[in-house]
């Protein structure tokens, strides 16, 4: 039930604290500062992942490559499932294969398990409901403790998949021996802070409700990030396109020179996702060139961003964070931008149009 809330996708927003506490706990040991893999998962022995998702559990997983190969030194190749099956890569021992997906049922994302399966590939899938076809199905069950997301929109099962998925890397590169004891304890410490941030991200709700009239009125957005800000980006452009019908791209901040820049004008509002990491005065950098050409920007970013940040940006400032925790802490005003300017433009927002909560057909 939708409790006070207006629309599932708000409630379901709201939910996420509580959705990746659940998903968090099911792989991290706060008391031992363990990260453990299911059984039956023995990451020493992978060689190589292949995730395998659509729509936003793929980006999700896009999130998580830049993780299992910078913690665990695992290379990760990484498609869409419509793309994936039909272009049937080589495959090669010691690949495990990961399928992401929220319903379990997707009929690209199903097919391409099972093709990797008769591969002979391992096969895991991080699914949310647990006694869909691809939990049954896979090898190894990843589960998501998201509960029954309902809006079309995914919001909750997202985070929920960048969670285990985070967790898994740390797991991985514990098995790998890329980490000591320390460091998985300390990796794991942070991640347990997650919810603690993503509460107090959703605190950025009015600041954000503030920002809707105004870009309810556009006919574009662009979405900028560098390092998994660029995953994200992805994701809150597909966000915004699926419910307020606004066109929306997302894009790595480094690739903007080469081409998409050529979009801006004083109409193009620029959403930038630029915590203060390594990678930020790069991304400073490409919101000057943004600037420069009259685009109004809303830059992401945290306290100590903010005060770095170029001038005449409307800043958002959300809780600063460690970079294992920043796509979880940064998904949430990007959902919520999505959904108030879909609010704002009286869209059916748990039901948007053309679209079905799970696409088990071709
Ligand atoms: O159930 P799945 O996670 O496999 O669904 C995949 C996509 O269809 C889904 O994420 C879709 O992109 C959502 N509408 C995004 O909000």
């Amino acid at each position: 039930e939708k409790g006070n809330y207006r629309h599932f996708m708000e409630k379901e927003i709201h939910d996420q604290p509580g959705a990746c506490q659940h998903t968090l706990s099911a792989y991290l040991d706060p008391v031992s500062g363990r990260a453990r893999a299911p059984d039956g998962l023995d990451f020493s022995r992978v060689d190589r992942i292949q995730i395998v998702a659509c729509g936003t559990a793929y980006y999700a997983g896009l999130i998580s490559r830049y993780l299992f190969e910078s913690l665990a030194r695992i290379p990760v190749d990484i498609d869409v499932a419509s793309e994936f099956r039909y272009r049937a890569p080589p495959v090669r021992e010691g690949t495990l294969c990961i399928v992401v997906s929220q319903s379990g049922e997707t009929a690209d994302t199903l097919a391409a398990l099972r093709w990797c399966r008769e591969q002979g590939l391992s096969t895991a899938a991080v699914v949310n409901v647990h006694t869909s076809t691809m939990a049954r199905e896979a090898d190894i069950l990843l589960p998501t403790h998201a509960g029954p997301e309902i809006g079309v929109a995914s919001t909750k099962a997202f985070t929920s998949q960048v969670a285990a998925l985070s967790a898994l890397a740390v797991a991985a590169a514990s098995a790998k021996g890329r980490i000591d004891a320390a460091e998985e304890a300390r990796l794991t410490r942070l991640l347990l802070e997650a919810p603690r941030l993503i509460s107090a991200a959703l605190a950025l709700e009015e600041p954000i409700r503030a920002l809707a009239p105004e870009l309810a009125k556009a006919r574009d957005v662009l979405y900028f990030g560098r390092g998994v800000m660029s995953a994200l980006a992805l994701e809150g452009a597909l966000k915004l396109k699926e419910i307020s019908y606004i066109h929306a791209e997302g894009y790595p901040a480094g690739e903007l020179k080469h081409g998409p820049i050529a979009l801006i004008d004083e109409a193009t509002p620029v959403i930038v996702l630029a915590p203060s990491d390594a990678l930020f005065e790069k991304t400073v950098s490409n919101t000057a060139e943004v600037m420069a050409r009259g685009g109004p920007v809303i830059f992401i970013t945290d306290e100590e961003g903010a005060r770095r940040a170029p001038a005449g940006v409307r800043l958002i400032v959300a809780p600063g964070c460690d970079d294992i925790v920043a796509p979880l802490v940064y998904a949430v005003p990007i959902q919520m931008l999505a959904y108030y300017v879909a609010v704002q433009k009286g869209a059916d927002v748990d039901q948007p149009r053309n679209l079905a909560k799970s696409v088990t057909v071709e």
